[in-house]
Parts: structure tokens; C-alpha cells; sequence
């Protein structure tokens, strides 16, 4: 804090929390850093948190390192459908995407529905419709592809017995969020994902349910989660740590409750990433790995895949 009013602005991003392959370490360190970096850039600016974390989010929707945008995974018909969030604190006002085909950047549809409509959440083929009406550049599939993908879904489909569990940890995946604080003290979310792999057609998880994939409230902070998401929407699990901040637990606190929580409830595994009113920034997770970059009090960039 510099003063009663005026609050550091900062930003945490995260890239995902699961099993992350060793050889791909390097590439969601960058990502997350450069995603990072993007927001910070516009917070130093003046610019508002809302616009710093779908900066983030697009920065790593647009790296095939991530499972979000470009690098998404298939579901088990071999389409691409993905779902994307962003919220601001200030009105507690959203917009979500829900299982769209056809664009590179899922957040900034999201935000096109937060701008311009009265409504919070659009899905399918309704979403990809507006997107087309906004004059959003509609990709074919190829775009959006990547051979780590290609291969995953080729050996997914030879597993007859094949469960979302059994994926769920040893493979990388990577749903991206970030959120913020800025100089006004407003908060804002964002998260998007390609999803967990081998989804059904029309699967929808967390990360587009407001509460469970994100949540901002200039009354107590802002969140961002990833990871299983059947486990995550049952918890609300972003508004769960929100709540625990306005209740007075510190950020890491809140964070740590929450993802104790979800697995003590669940079984879950996952990650969440938290800043607070006062703009302490909080991550949590219960997986091998969780990419995460932050900024620090002096606006320098911290990044960590591990604890
Ligand atoms: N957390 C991303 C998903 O389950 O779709």
C-alpha cells in the first residue's frame, strides 16, 4: 500500500496447475512471464485492471504452449471448443463464452459481450455467431491446432476405457487466467481453456461460470482457477476464496482454504491464483505443477512452475 487510497497495482497470471512434462517447462515459464509483462505494461500505464488481465489472458491465448486459444486440446469428436471469462470488481459485471469454435482469442469475445450487450454468458454456435456480427476474425480449426495435441487425441482414442481422472494428472494441460489490481484499486478476472482433453462435444467447465472459473469484487479481490473443472464448479471455488478474504483471511490464506477445501469436498485437483483489496497477490494448488508470474511490490517479475 502507498497510502490509505492509492494501492500498487499488480498483477498475477497463472498457466495452469497439472503434471507439467519437464521439457516443457521453459515454454509456460516464458509464457506466463511475457503474459505477465503485457499486463503490467498496461497497469504502469494508468490503464485499468479489467484491460491489463485480458491482455494477459490473450497473450497466452495466442501461445500454443497453453491450452487456451491456439493450443487447445480436442474433445472426443476432434473439435476444438472453448470457454473464456472476464469480470470487473468495480460492477461486478461479466462476460463469458461458453464451448465456441472458430476464434483465436475466446477473452476477447467475452469482453466484446461484457462491452456491448446486456447479457453475461453466450454459448456455440451463438457465441461464434456474434463474433462474426463484431467483425472478430473467424479462424478455421487448422489455426488453432498443435501437433502435441494431434498426437494426444490419437492416443486417447485407442484407450476404450478412457475417464477424464485418469488424464486428469499425468498429462500437461494448461487453462490460463490472471487478475489485477490497479492504481483506482479495482479488480478484475479473467481465465480461458481449451478444456480438459477428450471432453464430450458440448462439455462446458468451470472457467466460463462466474464463481467458479473467476471472480472480482472490489469489496474483497479477484480470482482465477484452473484444473478439474467438475471438481472446481462444485465448490464455486473462486467466489469460495473471495469470500474468505471479505471474511478477513489473508490472501494466501483464502487461497489455501480454497483449494484444501475443493479436495477435502471433492477430490479435486487445481490451482487458483487470488489478489486482494489491499493488492497482496496469493497462489495455491495441489498438483505437481502450477505456472504462475507475478509482480512484485517494485513491479519486477516473479515466475514459479513449482513450489
Ligand atoms: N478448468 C478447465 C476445465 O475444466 O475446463
Amino acid at each position: 500500500m502507498k497510502g490509505i487510497l492509492e494501492v500498487i497495482p499488480r498483477i498475477i497470471v497463472h498457466g495452469g496447475a497439472w503434471k507439467i512434462a519437464e521439457e516443457e517447462h521453459a515454454g509456460h515459464m516464458a509464457g506466463v512471464r511475457a503474459a505477465a509483462e503485457a499486463g503490467r505494461a498496461i497497469l504502469a500505464a494508468g490503464g485499468s485492471a479489467l484491460d491489463a488481465v485480458e491482455r494477459a489472458v490473450i497473450v497466452m491465448e495466442d501461445d500454443p504452449a497453453f491450452d487456451a486459444g491456439v493450443g487447445s486440446v480436442f474433445n472426443r469428436a476432434g473439435d476444438i471448443e472453448m470457454d473464456a471469462i472476464i469480470m470487473d470488481g468495480r460492477t461486478l459485471k461479466l462476460g463469458a463464452v461458453a464451448a465456441v469454435r472458430g476464434i483465436t482469442n475466446p477473452v476477447r469475445l467475452a469482453r466484446m459481450l461484457f462491452d456491448d450487450t446486456d447479457h453475461s454468458l453466450l454459448v456455440g454456435e451463438g457465441a461464434r455467431r456474434f463474433a462474426e456480427e463484431k467483425g472478430m476474425r473467424l479462424c478455421a480449426q487448422a489455426e488453432l491446432t498443435v501437433p502435441r495435441e494431434i498426437e494426444r487425441f490419437l492416443r486417447l482414442q485407442k484407450m476404450p476405457d478412457y475417464r477424464l481422472s485418469y488424464e486428469f494428472t499425468p498429462d500437461p494441460q494448461g487453462t490460463v487466467g490472471a487478475v489485477a489490481i490497479d492504481a483506482e484499486g479495482h479488480v478484475a478476472a479473467a481465465t480461458s481453456t481449451g478444456g480438459v482433453a477428450y471432453k464430450m462435444p458440448g462439455r462446458v467447465g468451470d472457467s466460463p461460470l462466474v464463481g467458479s472459473g473467476a471472480y472480482a469484487d472490489d469489496l474483497s479481490g479477484a480470482a482465477s482457477a484452473t484444473g478439474h473443472g467438475e471438481s472446481i464448479m462444485r465448490v464455486v471455488l473462486c467466489k469460495m476464496a473471495t469470500d474468505a478474504v471479505a471474511r478477513g483471511l489473508r490472501a494466501q490464506q483464502a487461497a489455501d482454504l480454497a483449494i484444501r477445501t475443493m479436495f477435502e469436498r471433492t477430490g479435486g485437483y487445481g490451482g487458483l491464483i487470488l489478489v486482494d483489496r489491499q493488492g497482496q497477490v496469493a497462489f495455491a494448488y495441489n498438483t505437481p505443477h502450477m505456472t504462475v508470474a507475478w509482480t512484485g511490490e517494485d513491479g519486477s517479475i516473479h515466475a514459479r512452475i513449482k513450489a
